[in-house]
């Protein structure tokens, strides 16, 4: 076990782990920030899709102990008020049928929009194809993110 002292959604937290502790389980079982799914575990989903320090990272594959003093945030986190741009797209194209891959849907969104303000059909096709959405919502995906590269 070690001590690691973390930033998330701009709080301090302190969690004594196993270095090789996934940040995904950290967020869930230690942080109590729940809205980070599960998939596969093995970076091939991107339903635990976070940011770390504004990048898009598979947090079920990346341990604790590598994240140092980079800020982690998390679908909770992401705007105070559930107003980020990506997430009003999101709404007003009603994207989620059973929810479960959507939060790192809109996390990998946010990371391309924040790199990439208008991206063409090709750029959203290539960064959100590791992104698996099992209910098939992707043509409500790429229309909520060219909405929200509008706002
Ligand atoms: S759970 Fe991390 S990519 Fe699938
Ligand atoms: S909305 Fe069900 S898996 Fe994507």
């Amino acid at each position: 076990m070690a001590n690691y002292n973390l930033k998330i959604n701009g709080a301090d937290h302190s969690v004594d782990v196993a270095p090789d502790t996934p940040i995904l389980w950290v967020l869930r079982d230690h942080v109590n920030l729940v809205g980070t799914k599960y998939g596969c575990g093995i970076a091939q989903c991107g339903a635990c899709t976070v940011h770390l320090d504004g990048v898009a990272i598979r947090s079920c594959n990346v341990p604790i102990s590598t994240v140092g003093n980079k800020s982690i945030t998390t679908i909770e986190g992401l705007s105070e008020k559930g107003d980020h741009p990506v997430q009003k797209a999101w709404l007003e194209h009603d994207v989620p049928q059973c929810g479960y891959c959507q939060a790192g849907q809109i996390m990998n969104a946010a990371a391309l929009l924040k790199d990439n303000p208008n991206p063409y059909d090709d750029d959203i096709e290539n960064s959100m194809q590791g992104n698996i959405c099992r209910c098939g919502t992707y043509t409500r995906i790429k229309a909520a993110i060219k909405t929200a590269a509008s706002m």
